[in-house]
């Protein structure tokens, strides 16, 4: 008899976790390293340890609640992140991690020959401090020197930010898996566009994880008055700034198999009547394809050098992220999208626009994702809405997948038909 998942449950931590956000800010608000997400924090481990997990904090800041298998096989990672964007919806994140948790519920009293981790990976959103998916780096031993020493808008810097919800980033080497040391790496995730509801599907086998390039490109002119200074006489870091976002913007649209974005700029002295003295960006690349990376971002830095220069405005650029593209492992592969056809017979195959925990999981281990759908495409946002029936279904479609893995799915997938 297949266990299911507690429906009801499921929905209710759902709607009890979202509940947990920062006063007075839209939608779902639990950024990394806030109050918010602490409170998060302290919901989700009492409610790992009631489900009968061993829960701690690793070196790397991720929440885990382990079970132990009764074979000593390695363990099987299943989770997500429970940090919010500022403004986000219930589900990013926040399915995967409760939806493991559910699963570890529904298995309790069944035999696992591998070990169970439930894990709540550290701040995966690009938090103000510039990385993204801190303690699944720290689990890959992708972390490094640089992205620690990253200060965020309070001040404090990675390290210390991380230190403050129980990593320890002196001995992050603790937190590094060895390649090899799980079985597996899986992750229920909401698709976070459009493509599961125009196909009239409820799940995916996500096929593979875009490379992301993030940087900050810093840009220094000079404050005049902006009555008095000629035109030609300036140094806009702003209206180097718009040429710059422009420019991307073109080079994205002329890529098919790539995307870039900037999404966050800052202007000071930002004010109207004072010409722009100094410009912040956050833009980001992404593709399947890493030479689509390197040709857009050649051609950008290309340009923005130009524009600077013609504007006698300084550029500084600080790389902060550079995620390869993920794919998953064959046989996971199957045996996922094996697991989401047998529960939606118009189960598909998809490609993640998103970055995820799961694509630095990937360098070490075999990983796979489930997707299911976000309603109108909609993610990052308070809009952001997945049918309760679907978020059952994936999460049922999680737990099949456990124990299709721990069954040996690891030689062939015919154990799942
Ligand atoms: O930005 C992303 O792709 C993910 O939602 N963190
Ligand atoms: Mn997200
Ligand atoms: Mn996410």
């Amino acid at each position: 008899m297949m266990p299911l998942i507690d429906r009801a449950r499921l929905l209710a931590d759902l709607d009890a976790l979202a509940a947990i956000s920062a006063p007075g800010a839209p939608g779902v608000t639990r950024v990394a390293f806030t109050p918010a997400f602490d409170e998060g924090r302290r919901w989700l481990r009492a409610r790992f340890e009631q489900a009968g997990l061993r829960a701690a904090v690793d070196a790397g800041g991720n929440l885990i609640g382990r079970r132990e298998g009764d074979s000593g096989l390695p363990p099987i990672l299943i989770g997500s992140h429970s940090d919010t964007v500022f403004g986000g919806g219930r589900y990013d994140g926040a399915l995967g991690v409760l939806a493991a948790l559910a699963v570890a519920r529904a298995l309790r009293d069944q035999p696992l020959r591998h070990g169970l981790w439930v894990c709540d990976y550290l701040a995966e959103e690009a938090t103000d401090y510039g990385v993204a998916c801190v303690g699944s780096q720290a689990l890959a031993g992708a972390l490094t020197t640089d992205a620690l020493a990253l200060r965020g808008p309070d001040g404090r810097s990675v390290a210390e930010a991380l230190r403050a919800v129980g990593g320890a980033p002196e001995h992050l080497n603790e937190a590094r898996l060895a390649p090899g040391s799980f079985a597996a790496a899986l992750e229920l995730h909401i698709e976070q566009g459009p493509r599961l509801e125009r196909a009239d599907a409820r799940l995916a086998a996500v096929s593979g994880i875009v490379g992301i390039r993030r940087v900050r490109l810093l840009l220094t002119g000079q404050p005049d008055h902006a009555g008095t200074t000629p035109m030609d006489a300036r140094h806009d870091a702003l209206a180097a700034a718009a040429a710059i976002v422009l420019r991307l913007e073109a080079l994205a649209r002329a890529t098919p198999e790539a995307i870039a974005t900037v999404g966050r700029i800052e202007a000071r002295p930002n004010q109207g009547n004072v010409v722009p003295a100094s410009v912040a960006l956050a833009a980001e690349i992404r593709s399947l394809q890493p030479l689509l990376i390197a040709q857009i971002w050649g051609a950008l830095l290309e340009g923005a050098q130009a524009e600077c220069a013609a504007r006698g405005v300084t550029l500084a650029v600080q790389a902060l992220e550079d995620a390869p593209p993920a794919l998953p492992a064959p046989w996971l592969f199957d045996l996922v999208s094996n697991v989401c056809r047998r529960l939606d017979p118009r189960a598909i195959a998809l490609p993640s626009g998103a970055g995820h925990d799961t694509g630095y999981l990937a360098a070490i281990g075999p990983t796979a994702m489930i997707f299911v759908p976000s309603v109108g495409g909609r993610s990052h946002c308070p809009e952001e809405h997945t049918s309760p029936s679907d978020l059952v279904l994936g999460a049922q479609a999680l737990l099949e997948a456990v124990l299709a893995v721990d069954a040996g799915g690891t030689t062939s997938t015919d154990e799942t038909e």
